[in-house]
């Protein structure tokens, strides 16, 4: 297995924005290290925390979005117990937001959460909560999709990470340009990686990714959660025996 990617963002793709109006906020005001503290530990001791409590760890301007685009704490839950299901297992978050969801992860599970995600703002302030509350095997890379090395996951996270590339869709921020190109070729992207994916990798997705799952996965669980479908998806074996060309016959 290949050694955990560096936590210091690599490829400054072609595709960023160049404008960020939020450059240059302050991540946190002062309390935030005790406010995050506190939240950690009820979420480690299986205490519950709701949504509200849980976003205050991060500043204002981060937790605006989080109805919308960021996992809620249950689903978040839930979604990381059906990916970490033994120690260790190392979950990708594809556009990985301020960092919820691997937070949450790898606070109740024993999985080790890495998160990737295109806006530099929000890798530094999901840096700056996990190390302000000492969350263990949390990892977050700054950079485009396109350009990580894929190899190593044993679950991958989506959660319609593309969507606010759509017009009918609300954008999270202003920082990165929005285009149907793009949109579609990320699709189209994950959509190859799947098809060439391990057997053993588990994938969940959240309101799907956009695109549609290969013929070579199928649905191991489904339930609704929070405000849309949580699917955990596994790789469908070919029955022993049979070419490519039979089945297809
Ligand atoms: C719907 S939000 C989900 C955030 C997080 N996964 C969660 O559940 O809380 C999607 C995120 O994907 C990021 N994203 C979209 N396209 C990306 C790309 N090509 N490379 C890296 N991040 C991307 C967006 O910037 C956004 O933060």
């Amino acid at each position: 297995m290949p050694p955990l990617p560096p936590g210091e963002g690599w490829g400054e793709g072609a595709e960023f924005a160049t404008v960020a109006p939020r450059q240059g906020m302050p991540i946190f005001a002062g309390r935030m290290g005790t406010l995050s503290s506190q939240v950690f530990e009820a979420l480690r001791t299986g205490k519950p925390v709701s949504d509200e409590e849980f976003d205050r760890v991060f500043p204002p301007w981060a937790r605006k979005p989080s109805s919308l685009h960021w996992t809620p704490l249950e689903t978040a839950r839930r979604a990381a117990e059906l990916l970490a299901w033994r120690e260790g297992a190392r979950i990708l978050d594809v556009g990985s937001g301020v960092g919820k969801f691997c937070l949450v992860g790898a606070l109740t599970t024993d999985g080790v959460f890495v998160g990737v995600e295109q806006r530099k703002q929000f890798v530094e302030v999901a840096r700056a909560v996990a190390r302000r509350g000492q969350v263990p095997r949390c990892h977050f890379l700054h950079g485009n999709l396109l350009e990580l090395d894929w190899r190593g996951f044993d679950g991958l996270y989506l959660y319609n990470p593309f969507a606010e590339n759509l017009p009918d869709h609300e954008p999270i921020d202003e920082t990165v340009k929005r285009s149907v190109r793009k949109y579609r070729r990320y699709v189209r992207f994950i959509e190859k990686l799947l098809t060439e994916a391990p057997a053993e990798l588990r994938v969940v997705t959240y309101h799907g990714f956009g695109g549609e799952m290969p013929v070579s996965w199928s649905e191991a669980a489904y339930e609704w959660s929070g405000s849309g479908p949580l699917v955990l998806w596994r790789k469908t074996p070919a029955p022993r025996g049979r070419g490519v060309e039979e089945l297809q016959g």
